[in-house]
């Protein structure tokens, strides 16, 4: 290696991560603009395995994460910076470095104040790794997740792991998504709260944060629980409201959450984000009666679908492409992926919409292609389509 500024960076970046002050690492710009790989984001890990560097290598429509040792994962950095990527930003706890390369050979390197107040996430057993802990958070406690000393109830481990999970992921998403400080968020569907409780804590307490909050729901007994817990908890930007997805007044949403929301409730919520111009959409939709009862394919797929079983995982497979497909049509670049492994639940799809352009007219391409998939599986209408008033072929 002959340039003396990425020997440098590679140097700071081993520091921080022996003085465990290492925040996240990016790699962007492509050399090569054919690829498929858009960008790697770095983190610290504490694994069964010890505490390690955890690369997202993200795709058009996938993330891949990989966790390597310290050593292996410098040489990835190296190696990447030499054949992949011009640029290198290094966020840590005392500093940012940006590393940035020309085509002509030469670099730069500048480093400048901490942009981050996150805490570093970079702890060295398991216990601290999680997001959110079960240890000090009363909103735990008043949720029945977590005893009176802080551990996790018996019962309650899958509804706790899946509180870590999905905070991690949404957490990733709003780092992404660049959102406005103060920026708004609805949890449409909040049921008892639990992700919403968790999402408030970790934006505003971890990520320094100032949203707005708003749980959404249709049953008042669980609406005026969660406020209780909420004020006791002293959120005072968490609320919930208790009303339908379709009709509660909210004059902004930047970040639009429906986990879970039942059948085409997920297609209320993703119409609300798109109407309203959210920058972030997720849904983990549940149930696809809507589209199951439709299906009737005249063509081969007809023997996909005459088995009970089949039928149901195709109606879901067809149920969220179609939903990803509108999102990208109206402007959001989509992915769709497991959030968590299906032994703890089998509600476990996200699909994760971040808007790219505000002023792109609606991209007919991408609704040709919701036709030719109810074509082919003989569906009369998507819901989604119907709130959207896409004409139907
Ligand atoms: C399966 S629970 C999920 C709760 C929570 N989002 C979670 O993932 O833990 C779905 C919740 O959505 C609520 N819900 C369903 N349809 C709704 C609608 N149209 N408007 C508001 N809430 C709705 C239900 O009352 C229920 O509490």
């Amino acid at each position: 290696m002959n340039d003396p500024n990425l020997q440098r960076l590679l140097l700071i970046i081993e520091e921080s991560l022996s003085n465990t002050d290492f925040i996240k690492l990016t790699l962007s710009s492509k050399k090569d603009t054919s690829g498929e790989l858009k960008n790697i984001y770095a983190k610290v890990v504490s694994v069964k395995a010890g505490t390690l560097l955890s690369f997202v290598f993200r795709y058009p429509a996938k993330d891949i994460t990989r966790n390597y040792n310290f050593e292996e994962g410098l040489a990835l950095v190296k190696k990447s910076l030499e054949e992949d990527f011009y640029q290198a930003i290094l966020l840590t706890a005392n500093k940012d470095v940006h590393f940035m390369q020309f085509p002509n050979g030469k670099s730069t390197i500048k480093q400048q104040e901490a942009s981050q107040q996150m805490k570093p996430v970079f702890l060295h057993d398991k216990q601290k790794s999680l997001f959110i802990s079960p240890e000090n958070n009363l909103y735990l406690q008043l949720l029945g997740v977590t005893t009176l000393d802080g551990k996790v109830k018996k019962g309650m481990e899958d509804k706790f792991r899946q509180i870590n999970k999905y905070v991690e992921v949404v957490s990733h998403v709003v780092e992404q998504a660049n959102m406005n400080a103060g920026f708004s968020v609805a949890d449409m569907g909040s049921g008892k709260g639990y992700l919403t409780f968790a999402l408030y804590d970790y934006l505003t307490n971890r990520m320094s944060l100032t949203p707005e909050v708003v749980g959404v729901e249709l049953r008042p007994n669980l609406v005026a629980q969660c406020n209780v817990i909420s004020k006791k908890s002293g959120f005072e930007k968490l609320k919930f409201i208790q009303g339908s997805i379709e009709k509660t007044v909210l004059p902004e949403i930047d970040l639009l959450i429906a986990l879970h929301a039942c059948d085409t409730a997920t297609d209320e919520a993703i119409f609300r984000g798109i109407s309203q111009k959210a920058r972030v959409i997720i849904t983990a939709p549940c149930c696809h009666k809507q589209i199951r009862k439709q299906m009737n394919p005249d063509n081969a797929l007809a023997e996909i679908t005459k088995y009970g079983i089949l039928e149901e995982r195709q109606a879901e497979m067809l149920t969220d492409a179609i939903r990803a497909l509108i999102m990208e049509a109206y402007g959001y670049s989509t992915k769709v992926f497991e959030f968590i492994s299906t032994e703890h639940t089998p509600k476990n799809v996200l699909i994760v919409g971040i808007k790219k352009n505000e002023k792109e007219p609606v991209n007919q391409d991408k609704l040709d292609k919701v036709q030719a998939l109810k074509k082919l599986f003989g569906i009369e209408y998507h819901f989604l389509e119907k709130l959207l008033e896409i004409p139907s072929l």
